[in-house]
């Protein structure tokens, strides 16, 4: 269960049943929360926003303020980044790019481009080889990480067998090369590591200390000046207990310390989740209540093809449920009886479910339920069509109220 704030109480009492189910993004909150996530951070430490977490337009323009620039994964991303928050830094990572993304890159003169793969440097040299100005890479590197730090985190990019960035015997190797001047059109800044999601500070410390080491080492074995580390995003979001926060100054004092050791070096992080997700909101209400081999469920208008993170990631999404009165069907309301209900939605398929073991005094047919930490990984990566349900509304809470 989530305790509302009381932006999304008020707006979830009061939403019209026409605008079912629908989405709230509060950017004063989200503001707020920027604001704190940078004051933690040294100086030394440039934030940028990984727009995969959730591009809306209107949630970039919020972070713009606190954000040092954004991080892109697809020539789409860049294009629409660009268009939302113009003369933003972008860097611009993710496996598999094309010669035309790398083309639009160029054009839109990203600040970084994140190398994945050999062949994506070969291809990028070839690109840049008549170039004016020298482009700036980072070696996206997927360093080893320990048995422990893996089955702690909630999605591993790195630290093992990934189809992401170079293994490091070829990112030494590509650095010997570019060393070398094989590429006349690059300019090697660092490396980029964006090994994991889901880690709490102290183990996000440890591996940010790792990757400076290594990228310290292997610039120095190559006689080439390192100026600067993305040790990438995956501070962990908490759905088990939603009122808890990823512990930013204790991760802002650790990286303190990296900085004081290395001062000639600029490190950047790219957090997506922890930024964006508990700024939204997904309210809608309860369609039928009803019982099944002892099993309740809750029926609600919407899902998982709305908000998908508790179906990708196989959690209980937090809710609360807002009772509301009124009934005006001539059969019985119904209602749960027990306080361990499954929340499922409009789907044919048994995955379309949202929640489990809701524990409220009152869940009735007509009662609203509103999911919290659904601004992150949440509507942007639902299978929105299937089915053919209506999409959600959306709403937008500042400091002057809620307007559409
Ligand atoms: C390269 C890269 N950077 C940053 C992120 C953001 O990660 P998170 O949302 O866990 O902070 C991701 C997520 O997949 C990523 O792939």
């Amino acid at each position: 269960m989530i305790t509302l704030s009381d932006t999304a109480a008020g707006w979830a009492r009061t939403l019209p049943e026409a605008d079912l189910p629908a989405y709230l993004y509060d950017l004063a909150a989200l503001r707020d929360h920027a604001a704190t996530v940078r004051a933690a951070l040294p100086e030394q430490v440039q934030l940028y926003y990984a727009a995969k977490a959730n591009p809306e337009p209107r949630l970039l323009s919020a972070l713009a303020g606190s954000v040092d620039g954004f991080e892109v994964s697809s020539g789409g991303e860049l294009a629409h980044v660009a268009g939302a928050v113009p003369s933003h830094p972008l860097a611009f990572g993710g496996p598999g790019k094309t010669a035309a993304e790398l083309r639009a890159a160029l054009d839109h003169g990203v600040h970084r481009i994140h190398v994945e793969s050999v062949g994506e440097l070969r291809a990028l040299g070839a690109l840049t080889a008549q170039a004016a100005q020298p482009v700036d890479v980072l070696l996206r590197v997927n360093l080893p990480l320990d048995s422990r730090t893996l089955a702690d985190s909630a999605l591993a990019m790195g630290g093992r067998p990934t189809p992401f960035g170079l293994d490091p015997h070829d990112a030494a190797g590509l650095l010997a090369e570019l060393a070398g001047g094989r590429y006349p059109g690059l300019r090697w800044r660092g490396v980029h590591a964006h090994l994991t999601s889901g880690l709490e500070a102290p183990e996000l410390a440890t591996i940010a200390a790792a990757v400076v080491r290594w990228a310290t080492e292997t610039a120095d074995r190559h006689d080439v000046a390192l100026t600067e580390v993305n040790i990438g995003g995956g501070m962990n979001v908490d759905y088990t207990a939603p009122e808890r926060r990823f512990d930013w100054a204790a991760y802002g004092a650790a990286l303190d310390d990296l900085v004081q050791a290395t001062p000639e070096l600029r490190l950047r992080i790219e957090p997506g989740r922890s930024l964006t997700a508990y700024c939204g909101w997904y309210a809608t209400d309860v369609l039928d209540v009803k019982s099944s081999h002892g099993g309740e469920f809750a029926i609600v208008r919407g899902g998982t093809h709305h908000l998908r993170t508790p179906a990708t990631k196989g959690h209980s999404q937090p809710c609360a449920v807002v009772p509301v009165d009124g009934w005006d069907q001539p059969w019985a309301r119904p209602r749960a009886a027990t306080t361990a209900v499954t929340v499922a939605g409009q789907l044919c398929t048994p995955k379309d479910q949202l929640a489990h073991n809701v524990s409220s005094d009152v869940l009735r047919a007509g009662d609203r339920i509103v999911f919290g930490l659904a601004g992150a990984y949440a509507w942007n990566i639902s299978h929105h069509d299937f089915l053919m349900h209506p999409p959600p509304t959306f709403h937008f809470a500042d400091d002057t109220g809620v307007s559409r």
